[in-house]
């Protein structure tokens, strides 16, 4: 279940019904999947092979035809990092900058867990910790930036609805530098 931190002023908002109106409130999307269908092997594991990735994909199949059917989305794929992740440090980092995208950036989380910061329109940047079933939208043009939490391993399901469009745009924003 997500959990919300406001970076200026330290609140923290947990439960499910005050994240999901917190959420609401922003215009961020903010759905459960049940991550019990995975086959147990695959349950919290984010070293996947390519078939593996197929079987998270088989999955959720139900949930992610419900969701592309209602938003629009084309395309679908799995992403996995952990540590054997060829340069993650510099992945993070690239990462760590706050851009927008003239789509929306939807995730749904799997397995493992991260934490989107989301530049919130009263509150400024909020930090919206995600684990495994939680599943979030960043609006189009909202500053955000994606990183992983202290596991250091995460397993997403991506939705696009023009992969090719999908282009990270540099936001440069001192308020973000303040709220850090
Ligand atoms: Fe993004």
């Amino acid at each position: 279940m997500a959990e919300i931190q406001i970076r200026n002023t330290g609140e923290v908002i947990h439960g499910e019904e005050e994240v999901r109106s917190f959420l609401a409130s922003q215009d961020v999307l903010y759905e459960h999947w049940d991550t019990s269908k995975l086959p147990e092997r695959l349950q919290g594991v984010c070293h996947l092979t390519d078939g593996d990735k197929e079987e998270v994909l088989a999955t959720f199949d139900e949930d992610i035809r419900s969701l592309a059917e209602r938003r629009g989305y084309q395309k679908w794929d799995v992403i996995s990092l952990n540590n054997d992740t060829p340069d993650l440090d510099k992945l993070l980092k690239k990462f760590e900058q706050v851009h927008t995208h003239t789509e929306d950036e939807v995730r749904a989380i799997t397995a493992g867990s991260g934490t989107f910061v989301i530049k919130g329109a009263e509150t400024g940047y909020f930090d919206v910790n995600l684990t495994p079933g939680d599943v979030i939208s960043v609006p189009v043009n909202i500053p955000h930036f994606f990183t992983l939490s202290e596991e250091r391993q995460v397993v997403a399901v991506r939705l696009f609805i023009d992969p090719e469009g999908w282009v990270a745009h540099p936001f440069a924003d001192p308020e973000f530098e303040g709220s850090k």
